[in-house]
């Protein structure tokens, strides 16, 4: 993303990497993450005020240990090193590394020389986070030591001639208490960045870096009503225009209302093209009888890429594919091996082969919470913007068993209920993902004096930050019954309300 004042952070491995980027955007600087292999003319060619070299799990002595291009060093833009960082710009610029006997881990007293600009207008003692083995034992020629704790008797030091910088703990991590603090002192005194980098001049600059990119050509992007699609999507119309074509497959499994919700905001509000497809009856007779959940996924997101190549072709030549990838996705997709306990991204996952020259992905480098930023800035409704996650699937993976019509719309008008309460009650950002189940139990109950003989629904909250792992929200007891109540008397069908209480894992977030 091309942007007069922005840093780059050099990934070594480490868990806080998104977090530096993170911070130093929230210092109103504009900042992207690539990888420590970025060959130095890359970063050159880039124009970066500033880079960051992160932590890493790594050992810099090792064989394998990732490095970065010696050239980055001769670039003459200012760099600060962080933990593995530190410790590989001292061993690469010819100062020596030694490994401690135990790992110095966590709230450290630090002292600073406070005539360092990294350290000018602190406090000359504070707290600061630490997690290393490797610390350095001696600094390169020309480097002088500016931090020091008990046991680590260089916390900090630099060349302020070369300008660089490099501290042994964390300044991004809140309980390093000065942190934000000496990032400040980084990217203002040492890069000389202004920080006037707002959410506003990210829209700005990446309207004209899509324009630079797609010209006059067409682009096309599947709208899925989510956040993220739907940003991306706005973001593209403001750069091109008419020459974006939205398609929004709807698979007729959405919650209620949600598709005419899409349409209107997409086609009334912004004025974009769209062509919905309506495509329900297809993709219920696709999965007429099926009730295996992996089952449904693939043949949803099967179908799903089918009807979108059908109207794509209507369309004619398209060149570019908008895809509202996030920076979640780009490290997720990274990451391999773990059992795969659903098939969650195979709807969205849209074949490459028809024909487009390039993706435009202007989120890739923006947090969930940027992005709605974003999206708030450029008016999309906030219940939009603030949608809560919802599967690619959609409804089919919360019908437990097979899937029909009736129990499709049992369980969307339940939904709807449960969703108006907690909205009612506040709770709407309280609670991470909150949802009906349809599960596929009939049990016996009694209505007036009838015997009744209907489907259970069942009520899912989950608090959680990362969706990985979650507790189950802990919903006021009025508020279950004002929901179980209103359930049983305005859905048919359901005589029997429960709320799930298990947390993930064991279970997972979603019932299929
Ligand atoms: P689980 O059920 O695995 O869900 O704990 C974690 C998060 O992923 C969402 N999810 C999906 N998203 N396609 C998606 O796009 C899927 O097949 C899928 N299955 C689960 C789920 O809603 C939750 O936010």
């Amino acid at each position: 993303m091309k942007n007069n004042e922005s840093i780059l952070v050099l990934d070594f491995g480490g868990q806080y990497s998104q977090l530096i980027a993170r911070r130093i955007r929230d210092l109103h600087v504009f900042c992207e993450i690539k990888s420590c292999r970025t060959p130095a003319a890359q970063v050159a060619a880039s124009g970066y005020r500033g880079i960051v070299f992160s932590g890493g799990p790594e050992t810099v002595t090792d064989e394998n240990a990732p490095k970065c291009d010696p050239g980055v060093f001769q670039l003459g833009i200012p760099i600060l090193g962080i933990c593995y960082g530190a410790q590989l710009m001292a061993y690469e610029l010819g100062g020596t590394v030694k490994s401690a006997k135990a790992r110095e881990y966590g709230k450290t007293e630090v002292c600073f020389h406070t005539d360092s600009e990294l350290f000018q207008g602190l406090k000359q003692q504070s707290v600061c986070w630490m997690s290393h083995t490797v610390s350095i034992a001696h600094v390169p020629d020309g480097f002088q030591i500016t931090a020091e704790s008990g046991s680590c008797p260089c916390a900090a030091m630099e060349n302020p001639e070369k300008r660089l910088y490099a501290t042994q703990f964390h300044p991004e991590v809140e309980h390093t208490l000065l942190g934000n603090e000496i990032l400040k002192n980084f990217l203002y005194r040492v890069c000389g960045c202004s920080g006037s980098w707002k959410m506003e001049s990210f829209i700005n600059s990446a309207v004209s870096h899509i324009r630079e990119t797609v010209g006059d050509k067409k682009v096309i992007c599947a709208l899925s009503g989510g956040v993220d699609s739907s940003v991306a999507a706005v973001l593209v119309h403001r750069a091109v225009g008419k020459n974006l074509t939205c398609i929004f497959v709807d698979h007729g499994l959405l919650r209620k209302d949600e598709g005419d919700e899409v349409e209107n905001v997409f086609r009334k509000q912004f004025d974009i093209n769209l062509v919905r497809v309506n495509a329900q009856e297809r993709f219920l007779s696709k999965l007429a009888g099926v009730t295996d959940p992996e089952r449904k996924r693939k043949i949803i997101g099967e179908e799903f890429i089918r009807v979108f190549e059908e109207e794509a072709r209507k369309i004619g030549k398209v060149d570019y594919l908008c895809q509202g990838t996030i920076y979640p996705d780009v490290i997720e997709s990274g990451k391999g091996d773990a059992a795969v306990i659903k098939s969650h991204h195979n709807v969205g996952g849209l074949p490459k082969d028809i024909g487009f020259t390039g993706l435009v992905e202007p989120l890739r480098d923006l947090f969930k919470d940027e992005v709605r930023k974003v999206g708030t800035q450029l008016g999309i409704p906030e219940n939009l913007v603030w949608r809560q996650p919802f599967p690619g699937p959609g409804l089919a993976i919360r019908i437990i068993g097979d899937i029909t019509l009736e129990k499709l719309n049992i369980l969307k008008d339940a939904d709807a209920i449960f969703r108006d309460e907690i909205s009612k009650a506040g709770l709407r950002r309280k609670i991470s993902q909150y949802f009906a189940v349809l599960t596929n139990i009939r049990s016996v109950g009694v209505m007036g004096d009838d015997r009744t003989y209907d489907y259970t629904v069942a009520l899912r909250g989950v608090t959680t930050s990362d969706f990985m792992t979650a507790d189950w929200a802990r919903i006021p007891a009025d508020v279950l019954a004002r929901v179980s109540d209103r359930i049983i008397n305005e859905v048919r069908h359901v005589n029997r309300v429960v709320y799930d209480i298990t947390s993930k894992p064991p279970a997972t977030i979603e019932w299929e």
